[in-house]
């Protein structure tokens, strides 16, 4: 579509960025809506990267999404932040006012729980969840399980410092389980997340054996690319409902889009098949 001298401008900032999904998932919006705007591309080394902040909404830029690269500063470098930020330590969606101020959020936290409501009618949190990993995605995942009123969430890490941090910053129903008690922590939950990158393309598939696990339990994986992980095609075979990566994704672009382009889009098979198309090759 046809941009004007007044268009609406945002982006994405990484560092790398080539491998970004949001240019593809906001442009097709962009287009649906007929907006006068553009979503961009934003290659920004960290030495630069609070600078660059800074110099964006003076030169009529609305905000940015941050890649996973930029999480933890970009927490530091806004002026106010929202409540999962802080929760989660991270932001990953800035606001850029009027007068040049900086709001951050984290919409992960958001877009994990719309996905799974999404994918698993009336999905209900009164059994205990696993979450596999400890980094910057686990504590989203954790957060929003929390929020759901999840009774217990067990994480489980290869390294057991980064599990006992993540429990001590977040407090409240998580539990944490050593590396080696994985296949017992499985027996009575009701939700298995991976949020590590393992099954990920050009690494090896999460070591994780699904016999323990209840077949109605719910697994659900947060890598999206390959779509299909072998966790997921595991769980499959076995007959337990599966939950992919990429709508969490899509989900956690919603509100980003409605702050800076002013409509509330919606995620729809058509966007989702649009975006994996984008996966292609890679
Ligand atoms: P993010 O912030 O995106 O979650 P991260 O902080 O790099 O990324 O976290 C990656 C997660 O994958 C961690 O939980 C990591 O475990 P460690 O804390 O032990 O490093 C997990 N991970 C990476 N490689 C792994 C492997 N080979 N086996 C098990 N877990 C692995």
């Amino acid at each position: 579509m046809t941009i004007s001298g007044n268009a609406r401008l945002a982006g994405v900032m990484g560092w790398p960025v080539g491998h970004s999904l949001s240019p593809r998932l906001h442009n097709y919006w962009l287009d649906l809506h007929g907006i006068d705007g553009a979503f961009v591309p934003l290659p920004v080394a960290p030495e630069h990267f609070a600078q660059a902040l800074r110099i964006l909404p003076r030169r009529g830029f609305r905000g940015v999404t941050v890649t996973v690269a930029h999480q933890a500063a970009a927490l530091q470098a806004v002026d106010r932040v929202d409540e999962p930020a802080r929760r989660i330590g991270a932001v990953n969606t800035i606001i850029m006012n009027e007068d040049c101020t900086l709001f951050g959020s984290n919409s992960d936290a958001y877009g994990f729980r719309a996905h799974l409501l999404a994918s698993i009618a009336g999905y209900d949190t009164s059994s205990p969840a696993v979450v596999i990993g400890a980094g910057g995605a686990a504590r989203a995942v954790a957060v929003a399980l929390a929020d759901m009123g999840a009774r217990e969430i067990r994480i489980v890490n290869r390294t057991l410092a980064r599990a006992e941090e993540l429990a001590l910053a977040l407090g409240g129903a998580i539990r944490v389980v050593d590396w080696s008690g994985r296949g017992r922590a499985l027996e009575d939950t009701g939700i298995l997340v991976n949020t590590t990158t393992q099954g990920m393309s050009g690494q090896k598939p999460l070591d994780l054996d699904l016999a323990t696990l209840d077949r109605r339990a719910v697994v659900y994986d947060i890598v999206y690319n390959p779509i299909e992980t072998p966790l997921i095609r595991a769980a499959r075979a076995r007959g337990n409902p599966t939950v992919d990566g990429l709508g969490m994704l899509l989900h956690q672009a919603e509100a980003g889009f409605a702050a800076w382009f002013g409509v509330r889009p919606e995620v729809t098979e058509d966007l989702r098949a649009h975006v994996l198309a984008g996966l292609g090759g890679r």
